[in-house]
């Protein structure tokens, strides 16, 4: 089977229900990004910040994944899928996606403030654990932090995921403005010779001289289109 790489972003959620970032509307007119998603914003209010996280895991519990996860899902049954995700949700798992890549974190985890990286802090919550309080404590002793990747922030899983877009016989990319690195930057690791596929109802600015086939339209509609493309 032919490897196929996805990357996802906002938009692949958006028909799901959770707000996208950058769309008039999105989270970062709701919060300030700085408050909520920066190591400084943490320092400044843990409890805003958690508080901040608490609301994204409960709204995970109230959404579902749409028929643009469920197809990008059944794909496997044609190619071998990586999903490579900068959404923090965990829709493309509950959709039956089996290879799925978290670039910025999830939400169902959290992780030691001190070193959130370190695999032996990781905690995987469950739907009852999903409230995180000031005082809930990692093992090493300090506050358990949301398990996201902060602005300003490393991003451990990237060398993975570019492992993978090497390696890939089609690209696909699904929902992202390609404005946040080095996510964004993934293109650049495509083979040369391999299609890229675009999925978004707005057009997207490339910072590639790629030739990459557009579908503008919204994730689920743009997967029943892309499929037929893909598996004829
Ligand atoms: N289907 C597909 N795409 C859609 C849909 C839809 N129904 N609705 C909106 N979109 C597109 C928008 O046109 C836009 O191009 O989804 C994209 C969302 O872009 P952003 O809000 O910038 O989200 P994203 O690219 O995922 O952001 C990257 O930024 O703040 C950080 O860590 C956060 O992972 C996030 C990163």
């Amino acid at each position: 089977m032919k490897n196929l790489v996805i990357l996802t972003g906002a938009g692949m959620s958006a028909e799901s229900g959770i707000s996208t970032f950058r769309d008039a509307g999105g989270l970062w007119d709701q919060y300030p990004v700085e408050q909520v998603a920066t190591p400084e914003g943490y320092v400044a209010n843990p409890q805003l910040v958690i508080q901040f996280y608490n609301e994204r895991r409960k709204q995970l519990l109230q959404v579902k994944p749409n028929r643009g996860h469920e197809l990008v899902a059944e794909l496997e049954k044609y190619f071998n899928v990586t999903v490579i995700t900068q959404n923090v949700d965990n829709l493309h798992e509950r959709a039956g996606s089996s290879h799925v890549i978290h670039l910025h974190g999830e939400l169902t985890k959290v992780t030691s403030t001190l070193q959130p990286n370190n695999p032996n802090y990781i905690k995987e919550l469950k739907p009852e654990e999903f409230e995180v309080k000031i005082g809930d404590l990692a093992a090493d002793g300090s506050q358990f932090r949301p398990f996201i990747v902060w602005f300003g922030e490393s991003v451990p899983m990237i060398e993975k995921a570019i492992e993978y877009v090497e390696t890939a016989d089609v690209f696909l990319i699904i929902g992202t403005s390609l404005n946040v690195y080095p996510a964004a930057g993934l293109l650049n690791y495509v083979p040369r010779d391999v299609p890229v596929y675009l999925i978004d109802p707005k057009e997207v600015p490339i910072a590639s001289d790629r030739k990459v086939y557009a579908i503008r339209k919204g994730a689920s509609d743009g997967m029943e289109e892309l499929k037929k493309i893909l598996v004829r």
